[in-house]
């Protein structure tokens, strides 16, 4: 058989913690054991038990490492890894000066197949085995993203970015092109291994009226599909959407007029919003989705995550990559940490890691699937070194509790601290796959 038996230090969590040192919230075995087989996890628990029962089956020792379920980012721009650190802009003028130009050429098929690869081994280095990503408007940006997801048999979500406005030419569909082309992806890709489709309209600016209907009628017929889009993310950005939706209460009411807010929806970013908004968020339970890199790069503002969680609003956390600077979620933590301090709420690492693990699953309604340890669910997991680099041992030598382990990775970890990523039970870091180099042009 393919079965193997993982040996670590494993910690999953069960709920979102409550508090500091909420111990019900989290299962933590000092010597434990993970037994992987058929791209699934069989059984986690003691190292004795597991070894007891499965006496056969070899062992990778990754003591004294932890393990974890693998990382979730769920918002990132696959056209974008060549925008990163793109100097000097807020949000409409980074879009139209560099975000808009590169993502044009990715109507070049071989071109999309380099970019998409290489971003699936550089997720495998970070630890990051789900992404939920935004493509180009061209339908074959799609296929290339998911035919590389397909191929290390990552759960990937994405979708054909839709529209037909306030762009380039060369970036424009229409309301019919892009619910076509939606159609066929959703018809070619979607469930289909771990692909899932995205209905995706950039945001409300650069989509007619015309789009927003026709993409709500494709989440009519596709209730099992998720939703993405942004969502007030910057003051010039809001003006501009109510003076080309006059009509609309307020920006999240243009999405709701059209039918695209359900559980299912993700809204990037989320900052800056109108009580009755946050009521509707409520009510519809669509998702805010916190990119904290992004919002302090392009200057966008602080992400309210304590005032939408009193509302019992269910956040997920992003890189959002272009506009994110790294892809390393420990490094999106380490800044969500920062913007929550400036807004006197906190971040506990136990919370942490809850959110970049089943925290973002539930918000995706895949928690059944991933984002846990659970027997019967899919084999994406994590290997951290809390030690991995100088000032991490230092501040190790001194660390006591697993809290203060968890904060070390939060604050200082990055991809040096993934010593290895099991996707679907098969290695990708130094067990198999390198992170290739995409050719420099
Ligand atoms: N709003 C519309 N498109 C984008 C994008 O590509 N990045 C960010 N950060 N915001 C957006
Ligand atoms: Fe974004």
């Amino acid at each position: 058989t393919d079965q193997v038996l993982l040996r670590g230090r494993i910690l999953s969590f069960t709920a979102e913690p409550k508090g500091p040192e909420d111990r019900t919230a989290y299962r933590y075995i000092e010597d434990g054991a993970i037994l992987l087989g058929g791209g699934l996890i069989r059984a986690t628990g003691s190292y004795d038990q597991l070894s007891r029962q499965a006496p056969a089956v070899p062992v990778v020792d990754h003591r004294p490492h932890l393990l974890m379920p693998g990382f979730i980012d769920t918002h990132i721009h696959y056209p974008q890894v060549q925008v990163i650190a793109s100097w000097g802009a807020q949000l409409l003028d980074w879009l139209n000066s560099y975000t808009f130009p590169e993502e044009t050429r990715f109507a070049d098929p071989a071109h999309a197949e380099v970019m998409a690869e290489w971003l699936m081994g550089q997720l495998c280095a970070q630890g990051t085995t789900t992404a939920v990503a935004y493509a180009s408007v061209h339908e074959a940006s799609v296929e290339a993203f998911f035919s590389a997801a397909a191929r290390r048999d990552m759960r990937m979500i994405t979708g054909k970015v839709m529209m037909d406005r306030n762009a380039p030419e060369a970036l424009r569909d229409t309301p019919q092109s892009g619910y076509d082309a939606s159609k066929r992806l959703i018809a070619r890709w979607h469930g289909k291994g771990r692909a899932g489709y995205a209905i995706t309209p950039r945001f409300a600016i650069t989509s007619s009226p015309e789009q927003l209907e026709m993409a709500g009628a494709l989440v009519a017929e596709h209730p099992d599909c998720h939703v993405q889009t942004h969502l007030s993310e910057n003051r010039d950005e809001i003006a501009y959407t109510l003076s080309l939706y006059p009509e609309a209460p307020d920006y999240l009411g243009v999405y709701e007029r059209y039918g695209l807010l359900g559980p299912k929806t993700l809204l990037g970013h989320s900052i800056h919003l109108e009580p009755r908004e946050i009521d509707l968020l409520a009510a519809t339970g669509a998702k805010p989705v916190f990119c904290p890199t992004s919002n302090l790069f392009l200057g966008s503002g602080l992400f309210d995550d304590a005032g939408l969680r009193a509302r019992g609003i269910c956040n997920a956390v992003a890189t959002d990559v272009g506009a994110g600077t790294s892809y390393s979620m420990l490094q999106t933590l380490n800044e969500a940490y920062k913007v929550l301090q400036l807004q006197g709420q906190k971040l506990h690492p136990l919370r942490a890691f809850h959110w970049i693990t089943r925290g973002n699953a539930v918000a995706l309604g895949l928690e059944d699937r991933i984002g846990t340890l659970e027997p019967g669910t899919e084999a994406d997991i994590v290997v951290l070194d809390a030690s991995a680099t100088e000032p991490m041992a230092l501040r190790m030598a001194r660390a006591q509790t697993l809290s203060e382990e968890l904060f070390v990775l939060q604050m200082l970890g990055d991809e040096r601290a993934v010593a290895e990523t099991y996707v679907s039970g098969v290695p990708q870091k130094r067990g198999a796959a390198r992170v290739r180099q995409p050719e420099l042009h």
